[in-house]
């Protein structure tokens, strides 16, 4: 029996030996984890350390909160394919505004084949919904998002939870052939710009079995975006799932290639919608495929907008 036991016990070691290997854990770099220390350098420098080391590699968040000030700078290119493991761990961020320098407090830039698991991400962002700065403004402004990807190519993202964000919850960008799963969004219905996944600029992305509730819209596109499908995502609280608002900017490219299938809306207050500026810049949006959408309680199930003018801040 005892051997039994040995042996099982041994294969166990090996298995999780392999499974980790070149894996950096934040708390070997002196992460705190105790909810208060900023363990932001201790990210930082596990991540340095992973990103320069011999293929594959990444970082883990052991179990636990940590409480992480900005920068976190997660930024390749690395060596190889990248991993970030998080599984258990609530990563929180500080609350004041005064302690962001950029419109990121997580950012994931230049990292080809990264996998990343777990992990919530809490922006605190009850205090800074009360500011104004940022208005009705479409376009990024200084309020730190919770994670902005920024090419992060043939990545895979997944059981990944955000919540009240300052700003948008996760922004992918350039990210072409990516794929977000089991995504979470949790942030009050009367949370100001807090879009759930913003996705902009990029080329094949699959987004399945998300669930988001937020105060602005669910999954919204920006310009390019192509071939994207959103399947099994339920949206509400927000504005629901939108394709926009394109046109504000000259030379903005298409959308084109976007499949939103078995969606649920409950309670939002658009179903899906595809607005473009008044007065605007040329472009199109093609090719748009909305099917087997079930929407619950919602005030204006379809919408397109040519005249998108939000607080009235366009000259027409
Ligand atoms: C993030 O890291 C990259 C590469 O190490 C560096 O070029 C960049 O300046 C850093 N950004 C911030 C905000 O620290
Ligand atoms: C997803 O994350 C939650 C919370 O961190 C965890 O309890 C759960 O086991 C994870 N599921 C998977 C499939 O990784
Ligand atoms: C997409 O990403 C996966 C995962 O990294 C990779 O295996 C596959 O080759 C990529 N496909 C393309 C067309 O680049
Ligand atoms: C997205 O899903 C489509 C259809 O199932 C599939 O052909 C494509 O390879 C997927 N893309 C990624 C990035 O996994
Ligand atoms: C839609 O998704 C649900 C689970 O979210 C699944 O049970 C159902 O079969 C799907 N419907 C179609 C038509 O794919």
């Amino acid at each position: 029996m005892d051997n039994i036991r040995a042996i099982c016990c041994f294969f166990l070691m090996a298995l999780v030996a392999r499974n980790h290997a070149g894996l950096v854990d934040i708390k070997a770099k002196g992460a705190k984890g105790d909810g208060k220390t900023d363990d932001g350098p201790a990210i930082n420098n596990a991540w340095k350390e992973a990103c320069a080391g011999a293929a594959p590699s990444g970082i883990v968040f052991p179990p636990g909160t940590y409480m992480a000030f900005p920068p976190i700078n997660l930024t390749g290119p690395c060596k190889g394919p990248m991993e970030i493991k998080a599984t258990g761990a609530t990563i929180k961020a500080p609350p004041e505004l005064e302690k962001f320098k950029t419109g990121t407090w997580i950012s994931i830039m230049y990292v080809d084949r990264l996998t990343m698991t777990g992990g919530t991400f809490d922006g605190q962002g009850q205090e800074s919904w009360k500011n104004k700065k940022c208005g009705d403004k479409q376009t990024s402004c200084d309020i730190p998002a919770n994670i902005n990807f920024g090419f992060c190519k043939h990545s895979l993202i997944k059981n990944v939870t955000s919540v009240n964000s300052k700003y948008f919850h996760i922004i992918v960008l350039r990210c072409d052939n990516t794929t977000l799963e089991h995504i979470t969004i949790n942030a009050p219905k009367n949370s100001p710009n807090t879009d759930g996944i913003h996705l902009s600029r990029l080329i094949g992305v699959n987004i399945t079995n998300a669930n988001i509730k937020t105060g602005d819209d669910c999954i919204s596109f920006s310009e390019r975006s192509e071939n994207v499908r959103v399947e099994k995502v339920t949206c509400g609280p927000g504005h629901g799932i939108s394709i926009g608002s394109l046109g504000k900017n000259p030379n903005e490219r298409p959308v084109h290639g976007i499949w939103i299938k078995n969606c649920t809306l409950i309670g939002t207050d658009n179903g899906v919608r595809i607005k473009s500026w008044a007065a605007a810049h040329p472009g199109s949006v093609n090719d748009v495929h909305f099917e087997e959408i079930i929407m619950e309680k919602v005030a204006n199930p379809i919408v397109i907008d040519q005249n998108y003018c939000p607080a009235k801040s366009c000259k027409v």
